[in-house]
């Protein structure tokens, strides 16, 4: 039976219980982890969110609290006084920060009793994740669970202060905003006021941020959820949070300066590891050359290697062609590698489905090259291949050619990541930063027949490629950053376009008509008018930098409550119909019959 809450202040948390605490009185208010009974005695491991300290019930401490002890069951919530004692010899459990102290129980007082849980609430539980997420309230009591969620409190903490000490302003930005395209598909959310209008939830703050400069804030961040109706993955939710920023009158050296100190920061709080900085630079093109992605794990060799000079005129014909029609051949030599007919085909499958049309392997045995390919290569050819990609007996050589550039390297790309976890190698280091810049400003939607930009349409092209613009948009790089850690993109951003001007062109290169920007984005243009400050930004991943740092596979694990590949959240069981009522409130109807009806 659970019994009232009265007078019980908690003294201490279990898990920070030592031995300088022994013989002091403590009350420890938490749930029970477990109980073992020995007859005349009791153990319960009582858990709160910083560990576990064990209670020992005694007869001759409390013969009464001995007597209800007999009634615990996991996961109640108990509130237990008594002294902290050194455990008996040989008893102390190395394992657990508090294994050297027991706390000997005089008082007990049940506050809460619990069903027996769906799922063991231990970091060994192997619940499925859909279990885990229905519960989530469970799910969060582990103790796995609790350390990243700590983790992640103190990091946005330490960026509050980083930012706070290094003059920026906290601002908030709406929630409700305009739909204005810049990439994904938006939530948009009915209007009852207006009839057929809809507000849409912000894909970023991106505009409001240019607007805060323009009205003179200079420096501005914020730690803001952003919402985007996208395709679901290991590291995406349709919710997250950006640690976003702007600042006015800088260039990209700026930017890089401000967030490595606030990588070196959060490593050196967090984790104890100093970060080496200035981070390395590479431009998108030197990125795809050498590691066919724009977010390289760099901390891994398997480089790429350009064959165009030794295939141009190759009587292997796939080959020639691609490089003919301006494409690229790339290749990958795994040293002494030992790869069964089944693993080729396994890297001819992953270079299918990156786009590539197939992937070209050579064995070079001690009696010769083994290749489907060989047959078409000359003596010269050989030679010069073995050359550029330092081949010896015994290794494998991978090669991917494609008529576009981006394709050939993005499907060997995505073989040598393939090949790394394949090949189980050690990377350098644990965490390796790269800055990524000089992107293309704009690339060729086949889909759309139209250019888009590649990060988004605010993005000022680099200085020295403007001449480019109207002849070759293709050629304009611009300048757009990426920060990239351990192959992840934990972070994007730009310097703007601060002229209205540049800006009127820009929409008119990705085939915005000048009455579609004004409806569009007419308060952005109206702001550039008005005397708008240099300026760029850049926005931070925050749940893919807290997964990271937490070692953690999924985002959904640094999420307090995440949503499922379907963008369902199980414990709330959004989305959800709703009454007849509300959609007429809001003018919405649906032709849909109800859910129930359609399941
Ligand atoms: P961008 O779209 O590159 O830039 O987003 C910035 C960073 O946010 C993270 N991110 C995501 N994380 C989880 N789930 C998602 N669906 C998701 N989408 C993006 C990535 C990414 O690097 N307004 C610009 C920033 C700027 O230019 O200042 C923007 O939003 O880590």
């Amino acid at each position: 039976m659970a019994e009232p809450f009265v007078n019980l202040k908690r003294t201490s948390y279990c898990g920070d219980l030592r031995k300088g605490h022994v013989g002091q009185q403590v009350t420890l208010l938490g749930w029970v982890h477990s109980r073992r009974d020995h007859g005349g005695l009791i153990f319960v491991d009582l858990r709160d969110r910083t560990g576990l300290a064990q209670i020992a019930f005694h007869p001759d401490a409390s013969a009464a609290a001995l007597e209800k002890a007999h009634g615990l069951r996991s996961e109640y919530v108990i509130a237990v006084k008594g002294t902290v004692n050194n455990r008996p010899e040989g008893t102390v459990n190395p394992d657990l920060p508090t294994g050297e102290i027991e706390v000997l129980a005089t008082e007990l007082v049940i506050l809460n009793e619990s069903q027996t849980p769906p799922f063991e609430i231990s970091d060994r539980s192997e619940a499925t994740e859909t279990l885990r997420l229905k519960y989530r309230f469970l799910d969060l009591r582990r103790p796995k669970m609790q350390q990243i969620f700590i983790a992640r409190h103190r990091m946005c903490q330490l960026i509050r202060n980083y930012m706070s000490a290094q003059n920026f302003m906290e601002f908030e930005t709406p929630m409700l905003t305009k739909s204005t395209p810049e990439g994904a598909r938006d939530y948009l959310v009915p209007s009852r006021v207006e009839a057929g209008s809809f507000y849409a939830l912000p894909q970023s703050p991106q505009l409001f941020k240019q607007i805060l400069m323009v009205s003179g804030f200079d420096r501005y961040f914020q730690i803001v959820k952003c919402f985007r109706d996208e395709d679901l993955r290991a590291d995406r939710q349709p919710e997250f949070t950006q640690v976003d920023l702007e600042m006015s009158f800088i260039d990209e050296e700026d930017i890089y300066g401000l967030l490595e100190g606030l990588m070196k920061n959060l490593f050196k709080e967090i984790l104890s590891l100093d970060v080496a900085t200035p981070f390395p630079r590479l431009s998108y093109q030197e990125a795809m050359d050498r590691f066919g992605s724009d977010k390289p794990d760099t901390r891994f060799g398997l480089e790429l290697v350009d064959l165009n000079p030794a295939l141009k005129n190759s009587g292997f014909k796939v080959f020639a062609q691609a490089i003919e029609k301006g494409g690229v051949v790339k290749g990958i030599t795994v040293k002494a590698a030992e790869f069964s007919r089944k693993d080729l085909d396994e890297l001819v499958e992953v270079a299918k489905t990156y786009g590539a049309g197939g992937l070209v392997w050579i064995k070079i045995n001690p009696d010769g090259w083994q290749s489907p390919a060989a047959k078409f290569l000359s003596d010269a050819e050989k030679a010069d291949i073995a050359r550029i990609m330092a081949a010896e007996t015994g290794d494998v050589l991978i090669m991917v050619g494609d008529a576009s550039f981006t394709t050939a390297c993005t499907a060997i790309g995505y073989v040598r990541l393939h090949l790394i976890k394949k090949l189980g190698l050690e990377p350098s280091e644990k965490f390796k930063f790269t800055w990524v810049n000089k992107f293309p400003l704009l690339e060729y939607s086949k889909e759309d027949k139209r250019w888009v930009a590649m990060h988004h349409p605010f993005t000022s092209p680099l200085e020295e490629d403007m001449e480019h613009l109207d002849s070759e948009p293709g050629r304009v790089r611009a300048r757009a950053y990426d920060l990239v850690m351990n192959g992840s993109e934990i972070g994007g951003g730009s310097i703007r376009i601060h002229r209205q001007d540049v800006q009127s062109k820009m929409f008119s290169l990705l085939g915005i008509q000048p009455d579609e920007a004004e409806v569009k984005f007419g308060f952005l243009l109206d702001a550039l008018r008005f005397g708008a400050p240099p300026h760029g930004g850049l926005a931070l991943g925050l749940d893919r930098m807290v997964m990271l740092m937490t070692d953690c596979e999924s985002i959904r694990d640094v999420i307090a409550f995440p949503k499922t590949q379907k963008a369902a959240c199980l414990m709330s069981g959004a989305p959800s119909p709703v009454d007849n009522r509300q959609l007429r409130e809001l003018h919405i109807k649906t032709n849909l019959p109800p859910k129930e009806a359609r399941e």
